[in-house]
């Protein structure tokens, strides 16, 4: 097989000039349908973007443009059909004319050793094991094998006849699968014309996948919309492929990668695997970089060794990696055994994703406080280690994915990331299991569980006595911004916490300057400093001292209005939620925040003990303040905006009294609308809620702050 390569490259390369300024909008056309295939060959199959997405968004739209204008003109290779067309209601079957096989497996050295020692004999290349030492196999002897990567998604037979994409079918039983061409043609990485010079028929063999970060995307797009997210690339794929609507599968991320040969006719058959995907590549399929041509089983597993040590970093999902014998005439001459080539083997990494039992799920408290829900799992040997603990992240997490006690579950492993509980596997639910319920009080400190309005995190209130967060509060009150107290670093505080010597904020006003040089790194000098910055810290501001408490959501500023606002300290004490909410830059998350944190006995017994300690400050007489302007009013935020985060937006809404909610209602008064908003948008529209953008809405906030 030779693809035209010089002309596949002139194609890569500069845009065809003949009709840059054409007489016909036939010409047009035609000259549009390649440059747009041009960057979509870049952007897909050689990830390197060559014009702006709004350039190549213009070029679309003059060639819809055209085709609109000038329906004769329309092609099925015309990129504008990559859309999607009429959706079918169901996939015809569609018989492989060359059957797809599946490979042999292998998992241990061992394995691999045995197949290149099948394959040498097969090939006449080597004496039987019993007389034949490996090491007197000579270089030139040992087979040739291309080696590359196992990816794990859905097999794909792509046929072309006379350089046209005709048809794509799934492998099915190998023998029989099913015409999922509609779907196929939306996948931009899958040339729907070949470069160069193409023969009558070939069919090329692939895999469609998707890519990690798309699949990523793609979850929190279907999460946001209120859908069904996917438990892995490889089911997203799956999935997307078996819609029968093609305009969906067009708005997934799928793409594609070419391993093989199903039929050929007018062109001979390359020597090589390697030449072949050099071929393909040249016909523009993207073929994946990372592939070699090795030598023996050393070869093989060298190549393995590598590939599991960047594992990880790929940016799609492999189960293994794939040993091919290189020559084609030689896979011909060791054929197949049942299904499975005898020239192949994959060789496989242990698997990422495994079911397991999970025995009972319990909470950890992180140290900001964080409550973590951790199943406790029956031992599972996952991603290369037995994993006998996986995390839940949230409260949310375990409803969304409706995981309960006693339910059989993936757990997934990959590289050093946390091991997570990916979905349930409901068939296997026990009748006697029960659903997780968020405790109330902490499990480390007793202190009460708060879970703040709009936020998915649980939270210990006990930020001032609960051990976990002992250190990270500790270093908190101390910093410049806070109580000031110079040389209370990291080291300092990690060895006062873990000898038991400090437990809270008001223990550090006991130190001597014995007990400090007795620290690990402390000298006289430096112990006799520390007290000293202990013992000026006692003079402080109010602001600064609230800010020292760690409340959650009391940053500086907020801390700095609550002392402009309250005066004094037991005036701020006695506030509920509703005179938390009169104060200037203070909205609910905020001022039931403060509430939890005065609310609990423990917090407020610290702030007296550091106050019996001589921690002082000036106090003054409240500030008078008018209520806030958005008070009562709530809002919902949805997609994209173009300047602010969706935080910060919250924050701008909540600081002039407004509410800011999760979900629309007719309750809701306002809904801002960004870029890919979705069921929430739909909604306001349904309800007749009043949608705002961005610029509208700091438009409604100048005016409203007067
Ligand atoms: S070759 C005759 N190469 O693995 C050999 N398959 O168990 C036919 N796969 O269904 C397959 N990456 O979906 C081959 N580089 C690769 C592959 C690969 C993934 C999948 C393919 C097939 C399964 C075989």
């Amino acid at each position: 097989m030779t693809a035209d390569k010089k002309g596949a490259q002139a194609n890569a390369s500069a845009p065809a000039t003949h009709a840059r300024d054409p007489a016909t909008p036939a010409a047009r056309a035609d000259w549009l349908r390649e440059e747009i295939e041009r960057h979509n060959y870049q952007y897909y199959v050689l990830d390197a973007p060559s014009i702006p997405d709004a350039e190549y968004d213009a070029l679309f739209r003059e060639l819809q443009d055209i085709e609109a204008a000038h329906p004769e003109l329309l092609t099925p290779e015309s990129p504008t059909q990559r859309v999607g067309g009429q959706p079918v209601s169901a996939f015809a079957a569609v018989r492989h004319r060359v059957p797809m096989l599946s490979l042999g497996n292998g998992f241990t050295d061992e394995d691999v050793v045995a197949f290149d020692r099948r394959c040498a004999q097969g090939l006449g290349r080597a004496a039987p094991a019993q007389t034949q030492a490996p090491d007197l196999f000579s270089a030139a002897e040992a087979v040739e094998y291309a080696c590359e990567l196992k990816f794990d998604g859905l097999a794909m037979s792509l046929r072309y006849e006379n350089g046209r994409l005709v048809q794509a079918a799934t492998r099915g039983d190998g023998e029989t699968g099913e015409d999922v061409t509609a779907n196929v043609r939306t996948i931009k990485a899958v040339p729907l014309k070949l470069k160069g010079r193409a023969p009558e028929v070939i069919e090329v063999r692939g895999e469609v996948f998707m890519y990690r970060r798309e699949f990523d995307k793609l979850n929190a797009r279907q999460a946001e919309a209120g859908e069904k997210t996917f438990v892995n690339p490889r089911n997203a794929a799956a999935g997307s492929l078996r819609q029968l609507d093609p305009r969906l599968t067009a708005r997934r991320p799928l793409s594609f990668f070419a391993y093989g040969l199903g039929e050929l006719q007018g062109v001979d058959r390359p020597a090589t695997h390697a030449d072949l995907l050099e071929g393909l590549a040249a016909y523009g399929f993207p073929v994946c970089a990372e592939r070699a041509v090795v030598r023996g089983a050393q070869g093989l597993l060298d190549f393995h060794r590598a590939v599991g040590a960047k594992r990880d970093r790929l940016p799609y999902d492999i189960d293994g990696v794939v040993y091919k014998v290189n020559a084609l005439a030689d896979q011909e001459r060791l054929g197949f055994v049942s299904r499975a080539p005898r020239f192949a083997l994959a060789h496989k990494f242990p698997a990422q994703e495994m079911t397991t039992v999970v025995e009972d799920i319990e909470v950890q408290v992180g140290r900001t406080g964080a409550i973590t829900p951790v199943a406790r799992l029956a031992p599972v040997f996952v991603g290369g280690v037995t994993v006998t603990n996986a995390t839940l992240h949230n409260e949310d997490e375990i409803r969304r994915k409706d995981v309960h006690i006693g339910d059989t579950v993936i757990v997934r492993r990959a590289g050093d990331v946390i091991p997570e509980v990916v979905a349930v596997v409901p068939e296997r639910r026990p009748a006697d299991a029960r659903a997780f319920v968020m405790p109330v009080a902490c499990p480390v400190c007793g202190s009460h569980i708060e879970r703040l309005e709009d936020e998915a995190i649980a939270r210990c209130t006990g930020g001032l006595i609960c051990a976990a967060q002992r250190k990270q509060s500790l270093l908190h009150f101390a910093q410049r911004r806070a109580m000031d107290i110079e040389g209370l670093g990291e080291k300092v505080v990690d060895q006062l916490v873990e000898q038991g010597i400090v437990r809270t904020p008001a223990d550090l006003y006991k130190l001597g300057v014995a007990k400090l040089a007795a620290l690990d790194r402390m000298a006289d000098k430096s112990a006799a400093n520390l007290v000293a910055a202990i013992e000026a810290s006692r003079e402080t501001t109010l602001n600064r001292f609230i800010f020292a408490l760690g409340i959650r959501h009391v940053g500086e500023a907020t801390a700095k209005d609550l002392a402009r606002h309250f005066g004094k300290l037991d005036n701020l004490m006695a506030a509920d939620e509703a005179a938390l909410l009169e104060v200037n830059d203070v909205g609910p998350v905020v001022a039931q925040s403060i509430a939890n944190f005065l609310a609990e006995p423990h917090n407020v017994e610290v702030v007296e003990q550091l106050r019996a300690a001589g921690v002082h400050w000036p106090e003054s007489e409240p500030a008078a303040r008018a209520p806030a302007p958005l008070a009562g009013k709530t809002f919902v935020l949805t997609g994209t905006l173009p300047t602010l985060s969706r935080e910060e937006a919250k924050e701008k809404l909540e600081a002039l009294g407004a509410k800011v909610a999760g979900s629309v209602s007719k309750k809701t008064d306002y809904v801002v609308a960004g870029e890919e908003a979705g069921s929430k948008l739909d909604k306001a529209l349904a309800l007749g809620v009043p949608v705002l953008d961005e610029a509208a809405m700091l438009a409604l906030l100048r005016e409203s702050a007067g």
